[in-house]
């Protein structure tokens, strides 16, 4: 079967792109990366998409006067590479109501909290600020509202009392290079639709039993 092919779309360090690189090159996954897009000339996971041999593109934001016209420029590069599914991995530019009903239902997200809680940046600073016992990671749909759109997979980790926003980032970090290629996984195989706005998937494997932070003696 034909694989999936994705457009990467970063700003900066790149390792959700990396653990995306790397499913990418097991045979048996149903997706490839066809282009990765940075909108900063400086950031180190271009470096990662040239060592996997992966076709990069710069377009710096900067150099665009208006959003639209930037984000038409990455719809254009996208569509010569045969874009399928566009795939946000760090990528620090709000996007455009046009672009994203462009790619609407084609185009997720990484997000390092439990959305709809914490959206937007230092989420995980947020998250020790409110207290909370439990954060983790979502992969969503994107809409034009930031951080909104039908959840794929979360993946939840415990909030130690003495976490400091970069331990619990780690914490998050470990689990979200695990849940971005399941994610592309699901949708390459075609065993996610959209019903409203839920996402939903044929042959869910829901966990059973349930966690407590503390756990209670
Ligand atoms: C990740 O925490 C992701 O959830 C968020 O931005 C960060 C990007 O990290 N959207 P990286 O560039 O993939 O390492």
């Amino acid at each position: 079967m034909a694989k999936l092919k994705l457009a990467v779309l970063i700003s900066g360090r790149g390792s959700n792109l990396q653990s995306l690189i790397d499913a990418c090159s097991e045979p048996s996954f149903p997706a490839e990366i066809g282009i990765v897009i940075s909108n900063r000339p400086g950031a180190a996971g271009l470096l990662r998409a040239q060592k996997s041999a992966i076709p990069t593109h710069c377009i710096d934001h900067k150099l665009f006067g208006t959003r639209a016209e930037f984000d038409a420029e990455m719809t254009k590069a996208m569509e010569a590479a045969g874009t399928e599914l566009v795939c946000l991995a760090g990528f620090m530019r709000l996007l455009s109501d046009e672009f994203c009903a462009h790619w609407l239902d084609r185009m997720i997200n990484i997000h390092p909290s439990l959305l709809p809680s914490f959206k937007g940046l230092n989420v995980q600073q947020a998250a020790l600020d409110a207290g909370v016992r439990f954060s983790g990671c979502t992969v969503h749909y994107v809409r034009p509202e930031m951080d909104c759109g039908p959840v794929i997979i979360q993946a939840v980790v415990p909030i130690s009392a003495d976490d400091t926003a970069n331990d619990l980032a780690k914490r998050i970090l470990t689990e979200e290079h695990k849940i971005y290629p399941e994610a592309v996984r699901l949708i390459a195989e075609k065993r996610i639709f959209i019903k409203g706005e839920k996402a939903v998937i044929a042959t869910q494997n829901t966990p059973v039993g349930s966690m407590r932070n503390p756990t209670v003696e």
